[in-house]
């Protein structure tokens, strides 16, 4: 059974190959978008990779994905470290989803350490260049694997369990 996977990527990304090669590598994004479409396909999933420099285009591709229950590879680049309303749409998933960096940004500089997406991905790639992406589309084959089979999906959230300040809903005066 196919999947089909939307690789999608942030401002600046288009850029690769020409962008601060000592950090990104010189490799061509339209070569990275080759990449995972042919990783893709050996892993059986039909790939298809986007970029945008615009957070209104980005947060439309979320919400497009959300509604067609499709799996979601991201590299939010800037958008990672601030945007509260990509971060907002991407709660609204409805399938797995991988935060993918070309370089390892916890060993940048400090603005770049906070990411406000990753506490709603299932996990997160970094560090690795191209190879980041080969990783997170392995990661996604495994997650719809898992929902396929039924097993638990770890990244999505679980029902509120209730704790001390949230008791359980039961009424002793009702005798529930
Ligand atoms: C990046 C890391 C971000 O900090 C940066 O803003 C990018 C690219 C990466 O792939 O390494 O644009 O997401």
């Amino acid at each position: 059974m196919i999947t089909q996977v939307l690789v999608l990527n942030g401002p600046n990304l288009a850029r690769l190959g020409i962008r601060e090669p000592e950090i990104y590598g010189s490799v061509p994004f339209e070569d990275l978008a080759e990449l995972c479409r042919s990783t893709g396909r050996k892993l059986g999933l039909s790939v298809e990779v986007r970029q945008t420099d615009s957070e209104s285009e980005l947060i439309s591709w979320v919400h497009e994905a959300a509604d067609a229950r499709l799996p979601v590879v991201l590299n939010p680049a800037a958008f990672t470290h601030y945007s509260y309303a990509l971060r907002d749409a991407l709660a609204m998933r409805t399938a797995p989803l991988v935060e993918v960096h070309l370089s390892n940004p916890a060993a940048r500089e400090g603005f770049r350490h906070t990411s406000v997406v990753a506490g709603v991905a299932d996990g997160t790639v970094a560090g690795f260049g191209l190879v980041s992406y080969q990783l997170a589309l392995q990661a996604i084959a495994e997650l719809a694997a898992e929902d396929r089979t039924g097993q638990p999906e770890p990244g999505l959230p679980e029902p509120a369990e209730p704790g001390p300040d949230k008791p359980a809903t039961v009424n002793p005066d009702l005798g529930t």
